[in-house]
């Protein structure tokens, strides 16, 4: 299998290709607006063919590169089921799975971060990779503040979904702002501040004292994406 992490440093968001390396069909993971020059030169580079972009939320501090992706590719773009970007061609369930190849994607529903989060997982059998979104990050978890996060279900998200995969599951989050690249369910289960707290309701404290200031970009990424990032007014820098 083919696999890339990428890196947008704006919003220090991480992008994941996987793809087959016999029928060379590609999913994207989380791409952004800005690198679709990048993204394309690297499809041709490597001779794929996207087929899915995916998001694993709405995002609120990127616009997301779904919407140019599809029509520049004609690849199906994905979110998960509950998702309110009513741009998107394939909303996933829990338990669906995306094809590409010999390969598959396992869509795991993981509401908390937002009402729409998904993680995604290819198993073990293959690799067993975990790509997190903003559910669990390296050492930290994502704020439950907005767009419907929900710190309880974050929690019930986390630890009856996630860390019950494999412990050694590579786990490939959204973002990270320290320049961690990928972690492990044992090793974040062990290290990750958030995930030592054992009970539910001191979860739901702990995440709502946090006060994080608002995303810049929050008020002109959210509607985007929710339309896949296209008709993206020119002066919004
Ligand atoms: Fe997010």
């Amino acid at each position: 299998m083919i696999f890339r992490q990428l890196f947008e440093q704006v919003s220090s968001t991480y992008t994941y290709i996987l793809a087959d390396e016999n029928t060379r069909e590609a999913v994207f993971i989380d791409p952004v607006l800005d690198k679709i020059p990048q993204y394309l030169q690297l499809l041709n580079e490597l001779s794929l063919k996207l087929c899915y972009a995916l998001d694993t939320h709405v995002h609120a501090d990127h616009i997301t590169a779904l919407g140019t992706l599809r029509e520049k590719t004609q690849c199906v773009t994905v979110h998960g089921a509950g998702s309110k970007a009513s741009c998107v061609s394939r909303f996933v369930e829990d338990g669906e799975k995306i094809l590409f190849g010999s390969h598959e994607l396992q869509a795991i529903s993981t509401p908390g971060h937002t009402i729409e989060s998904f993680c995604y997982y290819l198993p073990k059998k293959e690799r067993g990779l975990l790509f997190s979104g903003d559910t669990i990050l390296i050492r930290g978890t994502g704020r439950t503040d907005f767009q419907g996060g929900d710190a309880g279900q974050q929690y019930d998200s986390i630890h009856k979904k996630l860390l019950s995969l494999p412990a050694s599951t590579f786990v490939y989050p959204g973002h990270d702002y320290k320049g961690m690249t990928v972690s492990t369910i044992e090793e974040e289960k062990t290290h990750n501040p958030r995930l030592q707290v054992k009970d539910r309701q001191k979860y739901i404290k702990l995440m709502s004292e946090l006060n994080l200031p608002d995303p810049k970009m929050m008020d002109v990424a959210v509607p985007a994406n929710l339309g896949c990032g296209i008709d993206v007014s020119s002066d919004m820098d």
